[in-house]
């Protein structure tokens, strides 16, 4: 594109682009339009290169560029371009709703498409509602989730979402979803006597509701906001048996960390819990095409099997065709290239390249697993003294988001809890790629440090 034609889209993007989460008419030049992409690599609008450290936003598993996505997504437009699944089907769906069967763990056997991450989180708390009505529990209409989680966007699934700042403006929001502690191991609060806390905590919270009123616990394999929370040592065991004894159904939302992003297929798989439901978009399709999917036991769907009875919930665009079809060939891709293996394989170095970092005075935790990971910045490490808000507003926003991207590395510096850095490369990277990471990270966070030392 020439200059002019550059200034042009630069100018349009801010008059008439409304971005997601972003800053409206402040953005000339400032926002990085991006036009292309290939492998691991995406380029902006003025030619320069950056390395995806984030996947797009966690999804784009397979890399940029892949034609047999694009291939995949021609042909079956030009076959049968739309049509919805409301009393239909089309092949496309099916095949794929039987290919996730079959992946997912236990008897995970019904597939509800949605077109997203936040639609198939709505979707599972109204399925959790709709199927204890009908099983003669009406009662159990709440939910609980974690401090800090983020489930998404629409009014349940923000209501499950544990971010108070992006939850006040829309308040009040749908009520009845309790929060409970994250898995901060990091941080763990004085009054834990040890790491089962965490689970207990939930416990505590369906016994101080009323058992009979909890209809479900959206958990993340891994938790993003915040910055890759593992879970300790048999949270999750614990957690189904608390579930189990309540009643409870335990609700996995995978929309990060489903499709390899921590080394197997589902996240839940990798962690070695069942769920009654995954949650899952963005790796599906490795984001080519739009597509979220609501993977539901056979417990849960027995109450409609055969009966009258309808999940009264849809949505037009789920289980597009042209975005099956890209599922489909995205499927292949992780078959044939052998994707889960690949993240397994490489993990421990990925991890080394990060952990490398800890020379770094700012650097407090690097902490995740497969290739998705967090560093908590700072101030003192021996005392693991955070920055004030107004510190982390300026090292986050006023400084590594600006410079990463200077000095071309794509990933998330976030200060929604305390300050991290997020990194979430596509599942084809590997030793070339954490090296390039590994030199950004440690220039511009020895950057940040001198940065910081500044007066304000
Ligand atoms: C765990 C989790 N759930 C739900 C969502 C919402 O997904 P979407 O943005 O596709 O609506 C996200 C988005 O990042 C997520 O990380």
């Amino acid at each position: 594109m020439s200059s002019q034609d550059n200034a042009s889209l630069a100018e349009q993007a801010d008059r008439h682009l409304w971005g997601h989460f972003s800053s409206l008419g402040r953005s000339v030049d400032g926002m990085p339009i991006i036009e292309r992409g290939d492998g691991c690599y995406v380029w902006d609008n003025h030619g320069k290169k950056f390395l995806d450290g984030l996947a797009g936003l966690y999804t784009t598993q397979v890399g940029y560029g892949r034609t047999e996505l694009a291939e995949a997504a021609g042909a079956q437009a030009a076959t049968l371009g739309f049509f919805p699944i409301w009393t239909y089907a089309h092949p496309k769906a099916v095949e794929l709703a039987a290919r996730l069967a079959a992946l997912a763990p236990g008897d995970l056997n019904r597939v509800f498409f949605t077109s997203g991450g936040s639609e198939a989180v709505e979707s599972a708390w109204k399925l959790a509602r709709q199927y204890f009505k009908l099983m003669g529990e009406p009662l159990r209409t709440k939910v609980i989730s974690r401090n800090l989680s983020y489930h998404g966007t629409s009014m349940g699934a923000l209501s499950i979402t544990g971010l108070a700042a992006v939850k006040g403006p829309f308040e009040p929001l749908v009520p009845g979803a309790i929060k409970v502690p994250h898995t901060d191991m990091y941080r763990i609060p004085e009054h834990a006597k040890d790491e089962s806390y965490f689970a207990e905590e939930i416990e505590q919270a369906i016994l101080r509701e009323g058992p009979e009123t909890i209809a479900a616990v959206f958990l993340e394999p891994v938790q993003n906001a915040g910055g890759c929370f593992v879970p300790p040592d048999g949270y999750f065991t614990r957690v189904r048996e608390i579930c189990d004894t309540h009643g409870v159904l335990l609700v996995s939302d995978e929309v990060i960390c489903a499709y390899g992003r921590i080394g197997a297929m589902f996240g839940s798989e990798r962690l070695g819990y069942q769920p009654d439901i995954i949650t899952s978009a963005k790796g599906l399709t490795s984001g080519y095409a739009p597509l979220g999917a609501m993977l539901v036991s056979d417990k849960l769907a027995e109450p409609f099997n055969g009966t009258d009875e309808q999940f009264l919930h849809g949505y037009t665009f789920a289980g597009h065709p042209v975005s099956c079809a890209v599922a489909l060939a995205n499927l292949d891709i992780f078959e044939k290239e052998d994707l889960c293996g690949n993240v397994m394989a490489n993990e421990a170095a990925f991890r080394s390249s990060l952990d490398d970092l800890a020379d770094l005075p700012i650097v407090g935790d690097v902490r995740g697993m497969g290739y998705f990971y967090g560093i908590e910045l700072v101030k003192d490490r021996e005392t693991k003294e955070s920055f004030s808000y107004e510190e982390s507003q300026r090292l986050i926003r006023g400084f590594l988001s600006l410079r990463l991207a200077e000095l071309g590395l794509i990933c998330r510096a976030d200060s929604r809890g305390e300050p991290v850095i997020q990194l979430s490369p596509p599942l084809i990277a590997g030793p070339e790629e954490f090296e390039i990471m590994n030199r950004i990270l440690r220039q511009t966070l020895t950057e940040a440090m001198a940065e910081m030392e500044k007066p304000s």
